[in-house]
C-alpha cells in the first residue's frame, strides 16, 4: 500500500530549482532512501514533506490525504517526523526535555488545564513522559535519560534526535543525514537503530550520503540529480543503474560515501 505519494513536485529559489516536477510513491512500512549529490534538492524535499516550504507545484498525500498547505505542526500531528541535517537540539536542556519536545505534539493539551494541573493534564504529561522514556531506550539512550544535553558526544546527540521524533510516535519518520559526522562504530549503532526502527513498523525516508549504508538498509533508493528524478529502484537496480553509476557511485568513489571525493563525475565536491 502507497503512503506517500509526489506528485509534479517543484520549488525554486529565486533562478535555482531546486526539486524540479519530481514523482515518486513510497510503499508502507520500508526503508525508503533519497540519494543525491550537495545541492539535489533533498533537504528542500524534506521541507516541503514536513510542511516548512511549500511547494510551488505539485501534490503530496499521506494515505490519500493532501498535505499541501497545511502547517508543520498539524503534519507532525498526522503522523509525520523528522530530524534535521544540522542538530535542532536545546543545549540548555536534559536530554529528557529534549525528547519531551516531542511529545508535546502528540499530546492533548491545553493551556487551561495544564495551568491548573487538572487530572487530564497531569495525566497527559506522564504519558508524555513515559513515551519520551520509551523513546530514549529505544534508541539505546536510557543511561542518558537526566544527563544534560552539553555533556553529550555527537552521536548520542544524533540519536537523541532520531529518541524525539520517535516520541511523537509517527507513522513516518524523515532522516536528512544520520550518519553524517559519525566514526565508524556510531556508524554500526546508527545502522542497527534505522533496521530496529523500519522492525517496529514505521515507515523511514533516509537522506544520507553514506553508501554503504544507504546500500544495507535501504528496500528502495531514489536518485535526485538538480532536483529530478535519476532512478529509482531497489539497492540492487540503482547500483546497476549505468547512468547512477556515472554520475555518483563513479569507479575511484571507493570510500562509500558520495559528495565528498572526486568520483570522476561533475557531482562531487
Ligand atoms: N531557503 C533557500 N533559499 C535559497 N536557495 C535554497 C534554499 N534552500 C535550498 N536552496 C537551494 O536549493 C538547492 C537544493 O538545496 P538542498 O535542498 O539543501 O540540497 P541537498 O539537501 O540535496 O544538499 C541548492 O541549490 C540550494 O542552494
Ligand atoms: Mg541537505
Amino acid at each position: 500500500m502507497t503512503l506517500l505519494k509526489v506528485e509534479g513536485l517543484l520549488k525554486s529559489f529565486g533562478g535555482v530549482t531546486a526539486i524540479a516536477d519530481l514523482d515518486f510513491e513510497v510503499p508502507e512500512g520500508v526503508v525508503y532512501s533519497i540519494i543525491g549529490p550537495n545541492g539535489a534538492g533533498k533537504t528542500t524535499l524534506f521541507n516541503m514533506l514536513s510542511g516548512i516550504y511549500i511547494p510551488d507545484e505539485g501534490s503530496i498525500s499521506l494515505n490519500g490525504k493532501d498535505m499541501v498547505g497545511l502547517s508543520p505542526h498539524k503534519i507532525a500531528r498526522s503522523g509525520v517526523a523528522r530530524t534535521f541535517q544540522n542538530l535542532q537540539i536545546f543545549f540548555n536542556m536534559s536530554v529528557l526535555e529534549n525528547v519531551l519536545v516531542g511529545c508535546h505534539l502528540r499530546i492533548k493539551e491545553n493551556l487551561i488545564s495544564t495551568a491548573l494541573r487538572l487530572p487530564m493534564a497531569v495525566r497527559e504529561e506522564a504519558k508524555a513522559k513515559q513515551w519520551a522514556i520509551d523513546a530514549l531506550n529505544f534508541c539505546g539512550l536510557g543511561e542518558y535519560i537526566s544527563s544534560p544535553s552539553d555533556a553529550l558526544s555527537y552521536g548520542v546527540l544524533k540519536r537523541m534526535e532520531i529518541a524525539r521524533a520517535l516520541a511523537m510516535k509517527p507513522s513516518i519518520i524523515m532522516m536528512d543525514e544520520p550518519a553524517a559526522g559519525l566514526n565508524d562504530t556510531e556508524t554500526a549503532e546508527m545502522l542497527s537503530l534505522i533496521r530496529r526502527i523500519s522492525e517496529s513498523g514505521i515507515t523511514v525516508l533516509l537522506v544520507e550520503h553514506n553508501m554503504n549504508l544507504v546500500m544495507q538498509v535501504s528496500d528502495r533508493v531514489l536518485v535526485l540529480d538538480y532536483g529530478s528524478r535519476l532512478a529509482e529502484g531497489s539497492t540492487e537496480e540503482i547500483q546497476n543503474n549505468p547512468q547512477v553509476i556515472a554520475a555518483y557511485l563513479g569507479t575511484d568513489t571507493n570510500d562509500g560515501v558520495i559528495g565528498t571525493k572526486t568520483g570522476g563525475s561533475h557531482y562531487a565536491v
